[in-house]
């Protein structure tokens, strides 16, 4: 019997290997369910991952948006919490955190980050203008449609070809805004809404180059520039790792830098700021923030606490801290790399380069026998459920809805399934678990059939959407 010499993951990558900046405290127990018990939960949620109970789940790969791991400081902060109705001490720890990591000047708590998009849309969109950005987000875009404007896509083109190496796919491609200031005139746009990292383009960076030239092309024509910055720690990484005379610079301090380009942004800190709920708006001009203060009463809450108890927001004061540090941001997007390494290795078809937060799958070519019609990818998170109880999410035709106009579905380029790492959530062990279920889904794949969509809600019907298969 021969033996293998066994090696390290790095050994068989040929370099050293990386470890989390952490050891593990308090852990909670997996439990994994049997295929015939996998298969009756499918069929009740209606092969929608989103309506399966967390019970039945082994591996929760669906978000990592409110699902990481809080460390011990920010558990101690969670018992620091002063519940006054008004004027909370931990609201004002929250304020210095973002004004001394973010730069903004005035910052306003929320629920999550849809609350701040809803503010930010009604409060600097009037109905009929347009809101360019760097490809939609589900909930961005439609708060810019309810508040009666227009999104439209001006990220570069190859942002939308899976297999394209361009290091930094989240960058806007500046002639198509210039086209669009030209065609309706700068007046008739409200905003331009920029996200590092693009999570539809699958995680992919925006070069701070870019967002230089784009900051000017936007003074020169008087419009406002507001960062999606749900991820933009991430988006930091990249610039430091791979944008010239960035390397010797911190993350805090690009991320800064990144910021000091924008008018005000709003946040999901369920991502980058490492807590389970929350989220902010910040802005530097007086009189938008006074209107947005204003607004803020009627939906969030008073503007010193905006939907969050005073703990959560002590827990998110000191989550930001925590997620501005290099050591930090390098092991979370390595292990993303990590699972990104191994299916690439094995001929997975993946968007590349791997971004910051998930790998996508690329349905298309994983289902190359199934068209858009038939929920390719929405049929790979079903079927990589069934295999191992994993369970990650369509980004494809199901997530990108109808079109407002004509009613037909958008059918986007990319139709990809994500498998979204929590962060300080999983080990090295869990990616390779991952990694050999996606393998064994895809030597399946001739045999796989598509589905078909029996219920469809109004408004962001991937989340309660039903299917059946074909
Ligand atoms: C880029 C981006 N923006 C905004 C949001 C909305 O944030 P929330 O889920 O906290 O409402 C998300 C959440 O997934 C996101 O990924």
């Amino acid at each position: 019997m021969t033996h293998l010499k066994p090696e390290t993951m790095g050994q068989q990558f040929g370099r050293r290997s990386w470890a989390e900046p952490w050891k593990i405290k308090m852990v909670e127990p997996l439990r994994m369910i049997s295929r015939e018990e996998r298969e009756r939960a499918l069929v009740e949620a209606g092969y929608n991952t989103f309506l399966l109970r967390s019970d039945d789940v082994y591996i929760d790969l669906l978000t990592d948006s409110g699902t990481s791991a809080m460390s011990d400081r920010q558990w101690a902060g969670m018992m620091l919490g002063d519940e006054a109705y008004a004027g909370s001490r931990n609201f004002y720890h929250l304020e210095g955190a973002v004004q001394r990591h973010y730069g903004f000047r005035h910052v306003l708590p929320t629920h999550q980050g849809r609350g701040a998009e809803h503010l930010i849309s009604q409060v600097a969109i009037k109905p009929g203008q347009f809101v360019p950005g760097n490809m939609y987000f589900t909930t961005t875009r439609l708060h810019q449609e309810l508040a009666g404007g227009q999104f439209v896509d001006v990220i570069i083109d190859e942002a939308h070809d899976p297999q394209d190496l361009h290091p930094f796919k989240g960058d806007v491609d500046l002639a198509k805004l210039g086209a669009l200031i030209e065609r309706v005139g700068a007046g008739q746009i409200a905003y331009v809404s920029l996200a590092g990292t693009v999570n539809m383009a699958g995680g992919q960076p925006v070069s701070m180059a870019n967002l230089r030239a784009l900051r000017e092309l936007c003074i020169s024509h008087g419009i406002r520039l507001f960062l999606d910055a749900t991820r933009l720690v991430e988006n930091a990484f990249f610039i430091q790792e791979q944008e010239a005379g960035f390397a010797e610079r911190s993350i805090a301090e690009i991320v800064l830098e990144f910021c000091s380009y924008a008018d005000g942004a709003w946040m999901s800190a369920k991502k980058d700021n490492l807590v389970n709920i929350g989220g902010w708006l910040a802005v530097n001009d007086d009189e938008l923030f006074e209107e947005l203060r204003n607004l803020i009463v009627v939906y969030e809450g008073l503007h010193t606490y905006g939907g969050l108890a005073g703990r959560d927001m002590e827990a998110l004061a000191i989550g930001i801290e925590e997620s501005m540090q290099d050591d930090h941001v390098r092991s979370r997007i390595g292990q993303v790399r990590y699972l990104g390494e191994l299916l690439t290795d094995w001929g997975i078809p993946i968007v590349q380069p791997v971004g910051g937060h998930a790998i996508f799958l690329d349905a298309r070519r994983f289902y190359a026998h199934l068209v858009q019609d038939e929920f390719p990818a929405q049929t790979l998170a079903a079927e990589l459920y069934l295999d191992s109880g994993i369970r990650s999410m369509e980004r494809g035709i199901a997530s990108a809805g109808r079109d407002a106009k004509t009613g037909d579905h958008n059918r986007p380029k990319l139709e990809l399934t994500r498998l979204t790492i929590p962060r300080r959530v999983y080990t090295q062990a869990h990616m390779d678990v991952v990694a050999e279920s996606v393998k064994a889904v895809h030597d399946e794949r001739e045999s796989t059939r598509g589905l078909r969509m029996t219920y469809e809600p109004k408004y962001l019907r991937f989340f309660q959407a039903r299917f059946e298969r074909l």
